[in-house]
């Protein structure tokens, strides 16, 4: 075995303990209230960079949270890749539904359990470790290597477009290489080469200026639930197709050889059930689940509230009510496009005796990656070197915004090599990152730049 990949193995329960003050760190960038500790996580990953050999590390402030930049750039004549990450997470509740606290690590069986494990510390600390084997065995790495990390991508990377732009020298790279995905199983690594867009809405019911009681004036004043609830069935039809109007016009649909492609991975009805605890899956008529999940635009209801929520009974007849309503877009879906498709559609089937007011959270690309460029083509051996096994190319139904602004303002392809597993519990309790592919990640991401060297020649 090589002396970086015997690096790797020698060094990994040392990496497993470093992980874990990274996993530490509250890093919550939805919450204004962790803003000290967002900050914190950003710090972490620049001294980091700086032990492992990076240079040029910065700590560059955003109007929101700062990104992490740093770089090793002596490989000359070799192709330059840019690393992408995040370091900030999603909030940790239901707190009682974990079952050890969100920001204390522990390793239970094969898995370590925290908020971020799999998404995305866990996944950084993979480059980061793997950078820091190269400098340990060869003094130096096989290419060119960037990295930014962001604070802001699980609040829609509000900032990053801009940051992109006004960096565009600073960033220039030939691939871009992107730790934030899924394997499509346990011993099935893979690269992912298409994910969907976000269009992310709230609506605002406002019915009588208070609550009223339900008897007194029920039957002749407006409802604001009954009539979100009226509004909402309206936006799908029996066959789960979207029914505002143009919302498949941009969409593209599968092909015949990409459905063929899709048919050949393979799924379990029976294990999917079971995996989430569900009678029977559902979703629109005359597409398969792989499809609906990774091909197909959605529309979801995420949240929704109104009226009396305590014990027993109340008669109130609510002034408000409200929803947030999801759509995860495919290729060439336009967020912008969809948000006034929801305006018009609200706007025409809006039921009588209230207002409403749409207000947009944010929006974000969907992105299709040609599965033939050259960091594809690495990022698949190097998989295949690592795991021993032949990669999968599948897509995904996460969205990571801005992948379609790297190739836009970069003009560098992606790709997407991630370690997840649909059983991590990404967003959810219990979050968690299975190590042995922890440490196949590591190796992989290592053997990734020697691959991006090769290709370079
Ligand atoms: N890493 C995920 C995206 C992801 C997950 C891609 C699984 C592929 C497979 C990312 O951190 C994420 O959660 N993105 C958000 C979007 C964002 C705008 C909040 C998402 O997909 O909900
Ligand atoms: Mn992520
Ligand atoms: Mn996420």
């Amino acid at each position: 075995m090589s002396e970086l990949l015997a690096y790797i193995e020698s060094n990994g329960d040392r990496f497993v303990e470093e992980l874990k003050a990274f996993l530490r760190i509250p890093s919550i960038s939805a919450d204004s209230g962790y803003n000290a500790e967002t900050r914190r996580a950003a710090e972490y990953v620049a001294d980091e960079a700086r032990r492992i050999g990076l240079e040029h590390v910065q700590i560059i402030d955003t109007p929101g949270h700062p990104v992490v930049y740093a770089d090793w750039l002596h490989a000359e004549g070799s192709p330059t890749v840019l690393i992408y990450g995040h370091y900030d997470v999603q909030p940790p509740d239901p707190l009682d539904l974990w079952t050890s606290p969100p920001f204390e690590p522990t390793v239970r069986g094969d898995s370590i359990y925290a908020r971020g494990s799999i998404d995305d510390k866990g996944q950084v600390h993979m480059h980061l470790k793997s950078i820091e084997a190269w400098m340990k065995t060869a003094g130096r790495l096989p290419v060119n290597v960037k990295i930014i990390i962001e604070g802001e991508e699980e609040v829609g990377s509000p900032n990053l477009p801009p940051f992109l732009a006004a960096h565009r020298d600073l960033l220039a790279c030939d691939a871009v290489m992107i730790s934030d995905t899924t394997m499509y199983d346990y011993e099935m690594p893979s690269v992912t080469y298409g994910l969907r867009g976000l269009a992310y809405f709230e609506l605002h019911v406002v019915g009588p200026d208070r609550d009223l009681h339900s008897g007194m004036f029920g039957g002749a004043v407006a409802n604001p639930i009954n009539a979100l609830c009226d509004l909402i069935a309206k936006m799908k039809d029996e066959n789960g197709r979207v029914q505002l109007p143009g919302f498949y016009d941009d969409v593209v649909d599968v092909s015949p050889e990409e459905r063929a492609e899709l048919a050949r991975l393979p799924y379990d009805v029976e294990d999917f059930k079971k995996l989430l605890t569900i009678p029977e899956t559902v979703g629109e008529a005359g597409y398969t689940d792989l499809e609906r999940l990774w091909a197909r635009p959605t529309l979801d209801v995420c949240g929704i509230w109104g009226g009396y929520q305590g014990e027993g009974a109340k008669t109130v007849l609510p002034s408000k009510a409200g929803a947030k309503v999801s759509m995860r877009l495919v290729a060439h879906q336009d967020y912008r496009t969809v948000g006034d498709q929801l305006r018009a559609f609200v706007a025409a089937n809006m039921p009588p005796g209230c207002t409403v007011d749409v207000v947009e959270l944010h929006g974000g690309p969907p992105a299709l990656t040609p599965t033939d460029s050259v960091p594809v083509r690495a990022a698949l051996a190097a998989l295949e070197q690592a795991f021993g096994i032949k990669p999968f190319l599948i897509r995904s139904g996460g969205s990571i915004p801005i992948v379609a602004d790297f190739d836009a303002q970069l003009g560098a392809p992606v790709v997407l090599m991630g370690f997840g597993l649909p059983d991590q519990n990404a967003h959810s309790p219990d979050e968690k990152m299975n190590l042995p592919n922890y440490h196949r990640g590591i190796k992989s991401a290592a053997l990734f730049l020697e691959q991006m060297s090769r290709a370079g020649q």
